[in-house]
């Protein structure tokens, strides 16, 4: 909130402070789009927000700043947001749309829905079941999940919870023999696709974390080891690390890692291979040519450079260049239905989500999991039969426009 907001809500609070209008206070807040209230069932929500405002109550202010945070000023964070209005929804009349299609298929397997659980690090810190909660939300909801290298919950019991394969993503560290055993490890538990993050290379400024964990007076030490200032000491007690030995790593992607690291990865790993972090079409069409299986376009949710480039921008440009040769998603600042069916329209064959879904963990388990999911569902469905658009596929560029082109 900036200066002058913040002024304003001061002023609308005082008025309706009078007993006069009291009522019309409620009333206002009722309506949600400036509601400060908390929720207190997940079927009370009425847009991701909700849990946001819930989560923030909620967490501790360290594991709050642990999810919020994106680095230096925020610049990729805002931009992640405010990119979406730079797309304007341009929609068609008159098609029966009683029946919507919103299913996509993905490497062979059909998803009722286009939205995809993202990895998210350490979701016990969020709720005590984490990604367990997750995962019994993406099956009760039918939902791709993917999940984190530094997840507090290991692949096979999520996997177990999920009742269907899962996608894992890779921070291969610099240290090949541990690739090795996280890469075995997702391998034997069945998951079809890995996921290698590329975009943390150079390391992130995480200003907003920083400023939090002083703010937070818990005693920490049962969960996190007094060497975390190392990268052994983040990854120590994370059960895909388990039984590896993880005293040489130094940082979580490898500062030498180039495009002939792909070339390795493939010897060890004979499934679909994805590449997430993707932000221009030249590295696209770099990743096409040195076989990946699909992209996703990412800035890691404005955690990794303060480019203040928005993820839904450098979408058009990726989808423009690959032009259908490989599946491509993409995540970053998606919040509603209108987002997703923006990027559907730039090209993007399905859509990841991060924090929205954390703020529904954290707020009700997998019950504000499954809200979430259910809200972002609906609202795009909705999208969808406005815009007279009855399946993905018919989702075409034609459907939005650059407000920056007209
Ligand atoms: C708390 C947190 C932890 C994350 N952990 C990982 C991770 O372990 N691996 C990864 O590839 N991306 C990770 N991400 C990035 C997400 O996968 C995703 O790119 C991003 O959250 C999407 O943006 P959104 O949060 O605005 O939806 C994390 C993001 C957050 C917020």
């Amino acid at each position: 909130m900036n200066g002058n907001q913040r002024t304003r809500r001061r002023v609308i609070h005082a008025m309706l402070a009078t007993p006069v209008l009291a009522g019309l206070g409620t009333a206002m807040r009722a309506y949600g789009q400036d509601s400060d209230e908390l929720i207190t069932a997940a079927d009370k929500a009425l847009d991701v927000f909700d849990f946001e405002r819930l989560a923030r109550a909620k967490l501790p202010p360290a594991h709050f700043g642990y999810l919020a945070t994106g680095v230096d000023g925020d610049a990729t964070l805002k931009a992640n947001a405010a990119g979406f209005s730079n797309y304007s929804l341009r929609v068609r009349r008159m098609v029966g749309v009683r029946n919507i299609d919103m299913s996509v298929n993905l490497f062979g397997t059909t998803w009722d829905s286009p939205i995809v659980i993202d990895p998210v690090g350490s979701q016990r810190a969020f709720h005590p079941d984490g990604e367990l909660a997750t995962a019994r939300a993406a099956k009760s909801r039918k939902h791709l999940q993917i999940l984190s290298t530094v997840s507090s919950t290991g692949v096979e019991d999520v996997t177990a919870a999920r009742g269907a394969p899962i996608w894992y993503q890779l921070y291969p560290t610099d240290q090949w023999s541990v690739t090795h055993g996280l890469v075995r490890r997702a391998e034997a538990a069945g998951c079809p696709v890995l996921v290698l993050t590329v975009d943390l290379q150079g390391g992130s400024n995480r200003v907003t974390l920083a400023r939090a964990i002083p703010r937070d007076s818990r005693d920490c030490t049962s969960c996190h080891t007094s060497s975390r200032t190392r990268l052994s000491g983040f990854i120590t007690g994370k059960p895909m690390f388990d039984g590896i030995d993880i005293s040489a790593v130094t940082d979580l992607t490898g500062l030498d890692m180039n495009w002939d690291y792909l070339k390795r990865l493939r010897e060890i790993w004979p499934r679909k291979l994805v590449i997430k972090g993707i932000v221009t079409r030249e590295d696209a069409e770099l990743a096409v040519g040195h076989g990946v299986d699909g992209l996703i376009v990412s800035n890691h949710g404005g955690r990794a450079e303060d480019s203040g480039r928005a993820a839904i921008d450098s979408l058009a440009e990726v989808a423009a260049g690959i032009r259908g040769r490989v599946p491509v998603l993409v995540d970053g600042g998606f919040r509603r239905g209108t987002d997703i069916f923006k990027a559907l329209a730039l090209g993007a064959n399905a859509v990841g989500i991060g924090r929205p879904y954390i703020w529904g963990l954290a707020s009700f388990g997998q019950e504000g999991v499954e809200k979430v999911l259910d809200i972002l569902r609906t609202e795009l469905q909705t999208a969808m039969r406005q815009a007279g658009t009855r399946s993905i596929a018919e989702i075409k560029p034609s459907f939005v426009v650059d407000n920056r082109r007209g």
